[in-house]
């Protein structure tokens, strides 16, 4: 297959298809990534070269082919307690908080809610597990979405290169929930059971039913402007319980943007809906035996049926 150069009005236009389709504003200084990202893509779909492909993506109507070229050149680093500090707070300060709130439903619902390719999803499940003493007989699930087709594959398989799992696991954690197989490594179904990936564009309201406790919304607004923040926060919103709890990325602040949100004190890039926080704010530290990463691990609690409704 030939490359070439792609002219300033291709970029232009990809750059319009992504936001488009997935309300993330590429730099236009990233435009070097995208000829070997879209090459594959091309391949895939029987295009001889990359002129080839924008001329299929412009003439338009090809849904499949503009969502396989958009989840190209999504950017999609991630890694295992990427940051620790919100895996620490939540294990440590909320999860024991919400374990009280929590005593009569017995229920607790985690949203990844642009889990990339599984890591902060399995951080979270690792966090449960530490706690599963205290979640024993509980319903405990954790919903992990991402635009990317690839990456959710990816992270439903949960095989992870020595690479990956160097990149944030103690070590303790990764002999515990991991099997090596060669230079991967393997989720266990022990720690599997707890997530459920599918593909979910934040643009659209979310296809499950019922509320979530606490969404993990990291690392993904910064991509994206104000407009498009207002309405991915209204359909977080929709879903978030009145005393549920939102994180985003440690370089991300919602200061002007959302109302309806306000910073929980104490913790950083964590917020909470204004309801819920006028009823009950997140007091710091509150460390319970038995959360955090040095915990020891109990049995893993039930899991629910379903969780899903119709798209
Ligand atoms: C940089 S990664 C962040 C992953 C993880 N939350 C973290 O902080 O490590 C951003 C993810 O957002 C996803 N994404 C971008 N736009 C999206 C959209 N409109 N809906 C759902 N996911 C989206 C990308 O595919 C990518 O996997």
């Amino acid at each position: 297959m030939t490359t070439r150069k792609l002219t300033r009005e291709d970029v232009t236009f990809l750059i319009d298809l992504v936001r488009r389709h997935s309300g993330i504003v590429l730099p236009p200084e990233k435009s070097y990534l995208f000829e070997s990202r879209l090459l594959p893509v091309a391949g895939r779909f029987g295009c001889p070269d990359l002129a080839a492909l924008i001329r299929r993506l412009r003439a338009g109507g090809d849904r499949e082919l503009e969502m396989a070229a958009v989840d190209a050149m999504t950017i999609n680093e991630t890694s295992f307690f990427r940051d620790s500090r919100p895996f620490d707070y939540f294990a440590n300060t909320l999860l024991p908080q919400l374990i009280e709130r929590r005593a009569r439903s017995r229920r607790l619902r985690l949203w990844s809610a642009a889990a990339s390719t599984g890591q902060e999803a399995y951080s979270l499940a690792m966090l449960l597990e530490e706690a599963a003493d205290r979640l024993r007989g509980w319903q405990v699930e954790i919903l992990a979405s991402d635009i990317s087709a690839s990456a959710i594959a990816k992270a439903a398989e949960g095989i992870y290169s020595q690479f990956e799992v160097q990149r944030g696991i103690p070590t303790r954690l990764l002999i515990r929930h991991f099997t090596q197989n060669g230079k991967q490594w393997q989720v266990k179904p022990s720690l599997k059971k707890y997530v459920r990936f599918f593909e979910h564009n934040l643009l659209s309201p979310p296809r499950f039913s019922g509320t979530v406790d606490v969404v993990f919304l990291r690392n993904v607004l910064i991509y994206m402007d104000d407009a498009t923040r207002r309405r991915i926060l209204d359909h977080i919103l929709s879903r978030l319980a009145p005393d549920g709890y939102l994180f985003v990325g440690s370089t991300e602040s919602l200061t002007g943007l959302a109302d309806r949100l306000v910073p929980v004190p104490g913790a950083h890039a964590v917020y909470q809906p204004i309801a819920g926080a006028r009823d009950e704010r997140a007091q710091p530290s509150r460390a319970t035996p038995g959360a955090g990463l040095g915990a020891r691990l109990g049995t893993r609690p039930r899991m629910p049926s379903a969780a899903f409704g119709s798209s």
